[in-house]
């Protein structure tokens, strides 16, 4: 392609979705009314949602069409044979298992896998593979690479796992890992991308301890289009070659197919070993269904066929990672702290260095995210102290960008809020906690502001 500066979105509109402004006072209620909490939010209280990624995506005309295709046989779906068949030619591997969404695909395979002092290494675990593993008695270990825990490092791959600390711990747990998991991209650290290069010392350390290596799958394209930015042995390659090389390594993968499947619902879980296949098979009948649908329409599976491969087209990666890079650069232009570099699907503005006049304990990033809320009506999420509690490493708000619905001039307004929010920052007053559920908090916790 020819190269012009302005990387337009790569679609044009077919149909729309009117958004609902409100005005200060508006949202100042819907605030009070949810104790300060931006998921109590209705969704046309919002006016740019940036909450997650996951689900949020708009499918294309091809989608659409496909949909009509869906064949809602209960056993022996010809979607099923599509769906299975896009799968296996992307990852290469053999037995696939359709699921609701990705955490039911790690339910289910940590139900058959993990046990009482298991122990699970992963680049970072993403919450519900930690909380999976743990349900079923297992130790659930980050082992990211050293860059990873430096917001401000520039390194290109901070999505790596630490080599030297997945040997030392498939030696000192020996017999007790059922798998190495990696997650592409890392979410938990910011969107960071894993290289070509770390997945296969990391396929190298497996095979000398025997051990299967799974890829959380979630946003493999990103992490594809990635290396071919950053990796100049691949710059050349297509996506999906890039892609089906990282699933060459893998012996299974876990897939929420609400991210890079560019689908609303759906998932899977696929693995080369028969007998694993088949006992993760009977678990699903019993709390999914049956294995041509697992808990999904037909349609749905239709939907995921034609988004696994719209996802690696070139020009789709390119505008999908210049959108975030789009936000960063404004961010940056606004000396608004941010985690460099940008991920695939979010900004992580620095709630903490933004607002150094509040302690961890006055809530600086929920503070943030309820600002940008009450400036712009714009919803983001807390990635902090409210969401991790004393493990929180950073205060941070994530912007995650859902696929194909914003444009270019949704993001600027974006822009201009945090520009607004900023310019009154050391005004912005912090929170305490008034109720709270005795697990994941931040859904459903109130807030209170300080005086
Ligand atoms: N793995 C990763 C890396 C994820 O980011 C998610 C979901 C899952 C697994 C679970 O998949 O939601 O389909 O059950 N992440 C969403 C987010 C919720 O907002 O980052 P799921």
């Amino acid at each position: 392609m020819e190269d012009w500066n302005t990387i337009i979105e790569p679609f044009r509109i077919k149909a729309v979705e009117p958004l609902r402004f409100t005005t200060s006072s508006e949202r100042e209620e819907a605030l009070r009314r949810t104790g300060f909490n931006l998921f109590g939010l209705r969704s046309d209280e919002v006016l740019i949602d940036l909450l997650t990624d996951s689900g949020t995506g708009a499918m294309s005309a091809q989608q659409w069409a496909a949909l009509m295709r869906g064949d809602e046989s209960y056993s022996g779906s010809s979607s099923y044979e599509r769906f299975a068949k896009a799968v296996q030619g992307l990852t290469g591997l053999e037995h696939v298992i359709p699921v609701h969404q990705g955490r039911a695909a790690e339910r289910i395979l940590f139900a058959e896998t993990v046990s009482s002092g298991s122990v699970v290494p992963n680049n970072t675990h993403f919450d519900t593979t930690r909380a999976n593993i743990e349900h079923d008695g297992g130790i659930a270990l980050d082992l990211p690479c050293p860059e990873a825990t430096d917001t401000q490092s520039e390194a290109p791959f901070k999505g790596n796992m630490d080599i030297g600390a997945l040997e030392a711990v498939l030696e000192e747990h020996k017999g007790r890992v059922p798998m190495v998991f990696l997650t592409v991209t890392n979410n938990s650290i910011g969107g960071q991308p894993v290289s070509m290069r770390n997945l296969r010392a990391v396929r190298k350390v497996c095979d000398r301890h025997g051990v299967p290596l799974f890829l959380d799958a979630a946003r493999f394209a990103e992490n594809s289009w990635f290396i071919i930015q950053r990796e100049p042995e691949h710059s050349e390659s297509s996506p999906l070659d890039v892609a089906r090389e990282l699933f060459s390594y893998a012996d299974g993968v876990t897939m929420s197919a609400k991210k890079d499947g560019l689908a609303n619902i759906g998932g899977f879980l696929a693995v080369n070993d028969d007998e694993l296949a088949a006992r993760c098979s009977a678990l699903l009948i019993l709390t999914e269904g049956f294995p041509t649908y697992g808990g999904l329409a037909g349609r749905d599976l239709e939907a995921i066929a034609v988004g696994l491969q719209e996802v690696l087209e070139p020009d789709y990666l390119r505008y999908r990672v210049r959108t975030s890079e789009y936000l960063a650069d404004r961010c940056r232009e606004l000396n608004v702290p941010t985690v460099r570099p940008p991920g695939g699907h979010a900004v992580y503005l620095d709630a903490g260095a933004l607002l150094p006049h509040l302690s961890r304990n006055q809530f600086p990033a929920q503070a943030l995210a309820v600002e940008l809320y009450r400036v712009g009506g714009v919803r983001s999420v807390e990635v902090g102290s409210v969401m991790f509690g004393e493990a929180a490493q950073h205060e941070l708000v994530r912007l995650a960008l859902p696929r194909r619905v914003y444009t270019q001039s949704h993001i600027d307004y974006v822009g201009e809020v945090i520009a607004s929010v900023s310019e009154q920052r050391f005004a912005i007053s912090g929170f305490q906690i008034v109720h709270e559920p005795k697990y994941l908090r931040h859904f459903t916790a109130r807030f209170a502001p300080e005086a």
